[in-house]
């Protein structure tokens, strides 16, 4: 057993979006999905022997957690062994960075720097395809932050997890990048995994989500091959409206959106009717992502701030695979 496993991940945001389970207990997707890394936000994790024999420790961004917390890391610790009785307590130490007030969810960039640190440290040997079918578990965007670039998590078949993987088509290096517009910093008021179930419960709309990806995916695979940027982000910014009309349409109905919300998209046809191609997409928050060409993304910041103040506005170029860190050299050795 290593003494010590450090490593970075960063987080992805979904271009053809994962909405809903088909199995809860094994996080087997509905639908394939598929989406781009960001390089600027992304989480460090170390994981390192305890002298405790009882239990782990969790310390995210300095602040030792609670039982809960913990309880949730251990569960998924015990993947990585045979006997999970049997396997030994560490201290895992997390830093997201997510620039303040963020308010991103961390979950995909923190399970898949927790999955490598655990493969290292475990010396569990899995390929990052393997591992992408146990960090799924921990969360399911997570799955595609094994990868940089563009990712495609496969929908899989039946109850065969190891069917369920993901893996790179594009490494994303080309004119391309991402704006964050943070409207709402705070914790969401439904997280993903209730959302998803509501949607699948009562949404009379989410009984063609799975038609609109199956349409969607080839077209956007193809799109990206042929580094075709407004078709990546027509495509994109449908897909993620389509998903929140079933959201929308659930029953009482579910919306992540804010007024600023709004005044962001509203902000993002301007700039398109006046030829500058960028698109919006949406998860499960207020908060607005905005895909556009590299080249252009200060033209489009400065626009965005007659509305956002700087804080607000994050750009990102596309972040790459995982790597392991010089955790010392980080953050010395507290
Ligand atoms: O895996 P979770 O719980 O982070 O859910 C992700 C859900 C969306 O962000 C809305 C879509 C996606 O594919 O990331």
């Amino acid at each position: 057993m290593d003494v010590t496993a450090s490593y970075r991940a960063y987080t992805n945001i979904a271009l053809i979006k994962y909405w809903g389970k088909r199995d809860a207990e094994l996080f087997l997707p509905m639908t394939s999905s598929l989406s781009l890394t960001l390089e600027a936000l992304y989480t460090d994790t170390r994981i390192t022997m305890t002298d405790s024999a009882q239990a782990d420790c969790f310390i995210l961004n300095g602040q030792l957690q609670d039982v809960t917390a913990t309880d949730r890391i251990s569960r998924f610790l015990d993947r990585f062994v045979a006997d999970a009785s049997q396997r030994p307590r560490v201290l895992v130490e997390s830093i997201n960075h997510v620039p303040t007030a963020a308010g991103l969810a961390s979950s995909a960039s923190a399970y898949a720097a927790l999955g490598c640190a655990a493969n290292e440290y475990f010396q569990t040997q899995l390929s990052r395809k393997e591992l992408s079918t146990l960090v799924r578990q921990g969360s399911g965007s997570a799955t595609r932050s094994l990868f940089g670039g563009f990712a495609l998590w496969h929908r899989g078949t039946g109850t065969d997890s190891a069917s369920s993987y993901a893996e790179q088509i594009d490494d994303a290096q080309w004119d391309i990048a991402m704006i964050i517009i943070v409207i709402n910093a705070g914790p969401k008021r439904i997280s993903s995994r209730e959302g998803m179930i509501h949607t699948m419960q009562t949404s009379p709309y989410y009984r063609v989500w799975p038609d609109v990806v199956a349409e969607a995916l080839p077209a956007m695979q193809e799109a990206i091959a042929q580094q075709d940027f407004e078709r990546v982000g027509r495509l994109s910014e449908h897909n993620a409206m389509a998903m929140h009309a079933s959201m929308i349409a659930s029953n009482p109905s579910l919306t992540y959106w804010e007024p600023e919300s709004l005044t962001a998209m509203q902000c993002v046809r301007e700039l398109r009717d006046q030829g500058i191609p960028c698109y919006y997409t949406m998860d499960a928050g207020p908060n607005v992502k905005v895909l556009c060409r590299h080249t252009q993304a200060q033209a489009i910041m400065q626009s965005l701030s007659q509305y956002f103040k700087p804080d607000q506005l994050i750009l990102s170029a596309p972040g790459s695979d995982p790597h392991p860190i010089d955790w010392e050299a980080l953050y010395g050795n507290v």
